[in-house]
């Protein structure tokens, strides 16, 4: 088993980003397997990042890393643009792709909006990158959440049409790992919206950064609705604030919806915020705290990307190689 996963270096990271992929690339420690957890630097440039700042974003997601529990004697921890095969490959895949894949990638639309003859090219074909991401280290699982399961997709149909083209079973396909209570951490302002770093309202989110009286304020202010909580999961049906409410809790106290609303089902709001609150500042408030710790560390964030850095390139560079036989290129 190989596990592969990334998070982009642009602006700082919430709740969904952990429980999306932060506490599962952590979780995923106790498993025989080696794992490979890059900052995806390279995929952030695809729009706009200020040079001034690009480096101390990279180290964050690092440092975020390291706090939310990822081990780097278990984990190889590293910055995707310091292992030259993501690159390499990116563009061999991007020979396998095909436009009309592509074509329908709704991360791409929404990124670019309306003026798309603007947006970079490889805005574009960034998910062609992310495909030579996993596959240079034959990933076989990717924990992430559940927006990125199209892309993921495409990195199938890559590997397949690679493995179909040359006649081999050189890529395995991976399993992407989105399940789970976390998979999609709406924002705390709308239930309808993804929580993001995107949005403007910094009430919608709970930052990795934020100290514990901010998380519980924030907590406090969630929109919620006039109902007391259902007995049953499928009472939340028509009301995306109390699902997300109860889904947080569940996710974070490693337990059902179910069991959220045994203990509070028939109980208002007032009762509820209160111990959601206790819960969110119970597990994110020591990691706000490691985290700010660390980020005044650079010298021990750089010693573990070199040192991941190094684990990834020595895994990958044969991986090319190897590619770069099969397609019959010099070399
Ligand atoms: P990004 O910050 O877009 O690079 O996302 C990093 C990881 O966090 C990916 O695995 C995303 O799927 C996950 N993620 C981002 N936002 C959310 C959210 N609101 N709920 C759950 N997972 C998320
Ligand atoms: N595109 C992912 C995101 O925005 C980040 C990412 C880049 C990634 N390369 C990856 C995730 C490879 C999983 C595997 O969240």
């Amino acid at each position: 088993m190989r596990i592969l996963s990334g998070i982009q270096a642009s602006g700082s990271l919430h709740l969904g980003n952990y429980l999306g992929a932060l506490k599962k690339f952590a979780d995923m420690q106790s498993l025989e397997a080696e794992r490979f957890y890059m900052i995806a630097d390279l995929h952030a440039i695809t729009v706009w990042q200020d040079p001034g700042k690009l480096l101390s974003q990279t180290r964050e997601i690092a440092a975020c890393y390291l706090a939310a529990g990822v081990d780097p004697d278990k984990s190889a921890i590293f910055p995707q643009s310091a292992v030259p095969a993501h690159t390499e490959m990116a563009w061999l895949f991007n020979c396998v792709a095909r436009l009309g894949w592509l074509d329908r990638m709704t991360q791409f639309k929404d990124k670019a909006g309306k003026d798309k003859e603007r947006a970079s090219i490889g805005l574009y074909t960034y998910p062609v990158l992310q495909a030579a991401d996993i596959l240079i280290y034959k990933a076989t699982h990717v924990p992430v959440g559940e927006d990125q399961r199209q892309h993921l997709e495409l990195t199938r149909d890559v590997a397949k049409k690679f493995n179909h083209d040359y006649g081999t079973d050189f890529f395995p396909l991976p399993e992407t790992l989105y399940q789970g209570p976390g998979a999609r951490i709406m924002s705390l302002r709308d239930g309808l919206a993804k929580m993001s770093k995107s949005d403007p309202s910094d009430n919608s989110r709970i930052n990795l950064t934020d100290d514990a009286d901010t998380i519980a304020s924030k907590v406090k202010k969630a929109k919620s609705d006039a109902d007391v909580l259902p007995e049953a999961e499928d009472g939340l049906a028509e009301r995306p604030e109390a699902k997300n409410l109860v889904g947080i809790y569940a996710a974070l106290a490693g337990i059902s919806a179910q069991d959220v609303l045994n203990e509070f089902g028939g109980k208002g709001f007032g009762a509820f915020k209160p111990a959601l609150a206790d819960v969110v500042v119970g597990k994110m408030a020591p990691i706000s705290e490691t985290l700010r710790r660390l980020l005044n560390d650079t010298g021990e964030i750089d010693r573990v990307l070199k040192l991941g850095a190094e684990r990834a390139r020595e895994v990958s560079a044969p991986v090319v190689e190897e590619t770069k036989r099969i397609v019959g290129l010099w070399g």
